[in-house]
């Protein structure tokens, strides 16, 4: 943590939610359970694998409700819960469950989290007034969404630095949510791990070879960006967040054709440093009006970062948490292999779907990019003491 501030697990939490309603103050993004040397817990304000940095492995599952539990979801997403809450706990601190079938034995948790979200179907099946942040994502022109791989009534993104780890712990979850949801669709993810990274404090590369995650929102405007606090939301979303999942295919031969100049022109950045075509570092703010020596923009006018900008989209931010992946070869020969682009924040409709409108109609990267699977999930906020996940929507 920034400002020589120790603070361990549970407590972080606590912590940024004082100092950003009392000081204002801006405050670093908060450790990793690895990091803090705390396990990640469920109970508490919010869950844990949002604002804390990304461990290297990821497995995103997505589970249906059974035609049968869809006939009573409240209670049926209230006996899942109940069940899943302790073994997400138990889990992240290292306390393997019989239904990890003794996977994980001789591991350590490896900065594990377990996040949940549920599905604009479930919520509606439940019998919940559906937040407006939950509106369906709009088609958008350059869409090839496979539904097979789209939607869910339960999300969960698992994330560790160790990839049996992961494994161990998605055979347990299915085997826990098993009386009443079955996974229809998982994907697979990775970041550099630690162990390869020469800085591993360093923005991560994504498989086009950029630095992907240099203008995400820190501190105070990170919490804001992410956690819902009010507002037109229902109190049982207090604390939560909208996550939005893309699986986003690469057309990696189209991509290296282009030499380092045409790649950078794409995104408004250099391809070895991040920094803004404008000039500067990779952290320095792009200057949207500057020109180069011929006139033309520094950088152009579909270049991904302008249209991408909070600046150029009125303020608006939201935590880009994606992970690549690289699933073999397709049917077609080509290597399946990508982003797959998760984002975090409160109100798609104004951050994601209005982001996303504009990359259609103009991005640049828009012909090396397939957009081939979109789901939206209600990150709940953590359980309460003693409680489970959930809770606040179910119970009563
Ligand atoms: C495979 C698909 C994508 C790739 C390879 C990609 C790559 C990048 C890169 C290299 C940057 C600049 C560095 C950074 O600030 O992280 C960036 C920035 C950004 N991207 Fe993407 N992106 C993709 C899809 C998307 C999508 C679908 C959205 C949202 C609809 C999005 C939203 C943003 C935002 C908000 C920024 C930060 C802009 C800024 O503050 O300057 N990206 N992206």
């Amino acid at each position: 943590l920034a400002g020589g501030a120790v603070v361990a697990g549970g407590a972080v939490g606590a912590l940024l939610d004082h100092e950003l309603a009392h000081d204002g103050a801006p405050i670093a993004t908060a450790a990793t359970p690895a990091e803090s040397g705390a396990p990640a817990t469920v109970y508490g304000r919010h869950q844990p694998g949002v604002v804390d940095r990304a461990p290297a492995c990821l497995r995103f599952v997505a589970y249906d409700l059974t035609a049968a539990a869809r006939t009573t979801a409240r209670s049926a997403l209230t006996a899942a819960l109940k069940r899943l809450t302790p073994a997400v706990e138990s889990m992240m601190a290292g306390r393997w469950i019989a239904e990890q079938e003794v996977i994980a034995d001789g591991m350590r948790p490896a900065g594990l989290t377990i996040t949940v979200g549920l599905g604009a179907a479930a919520l509606t099946a439940s019998g919940a007034a559906l937040p407006a942040a939950m509106a369906p994502i709009p088609a958008f022109p350059t869409d090839g969404l496979d539904p097979a791989r789209s939607g869910g009534d339960l999300g969960i993104q698992v994330c560790a630095d160790d990839p049996l780890v992961v494994a161990s712990v998605v055979q347990a979850l299915s085997a826990v949510l098993a009386p009443q949801l079955s996974a229809r669709w998982m994907q697979n993810g990775f970041l550099p791990s630690a162990a390869g990274s020469t800085d591993p404090a360093a923005t991560p590369r994504n498989l086009m070879g950029q630095l992907d995650g240099t203008d995400n929102p820190t501190g105070a405007r990170l919490q804001l960006a992410v956690w819902v606090a009010g507002g037109p939301n229902p109190d049982w979303m207090v604390g939560g967040s909208y996550l939005v999942c893309r699986r986003i295919r690469m057309l990696l031969p189209e991509w290296y054709r282009r030499n380092t100049t045409e790649r950078a022109a794409v995104i408004g950045r250099a391809v070895e440093s991040g920094a803004p075509l404008s000039g500067g570092t990779e952290k320095s703010p792009p200057d949207f009006a500057a020109r180069t020596a011929a006139g033309a923009l520094a950088i152009p006018a579909d270049a991904h970062v302008r249209l991408t900008h909070p600046a150029n989209n009125g303020g608006v931010t939201m935590l880009r948490r994606g992970y690549s992946y690289d699933d073999g070869l397709r049917a077609d020969g080509q290597r399946d292999a990508g982003l797959f682009f998760q984002a975090f924040q409160t109100d798609p409709a104004t951050t994601f779907v209005a982001i996303q409108r504009r990359l259609a109609a103009n991005d640049a990267l828009s012909a090396f990019i397939r957009h081939e699977s979109s789901a939206l999930f209600a990150i709940l906020p953590g359980a309460p003491s003693g409680g489970w996940l959930g809770q606040q929507l179910l119970a009563g």
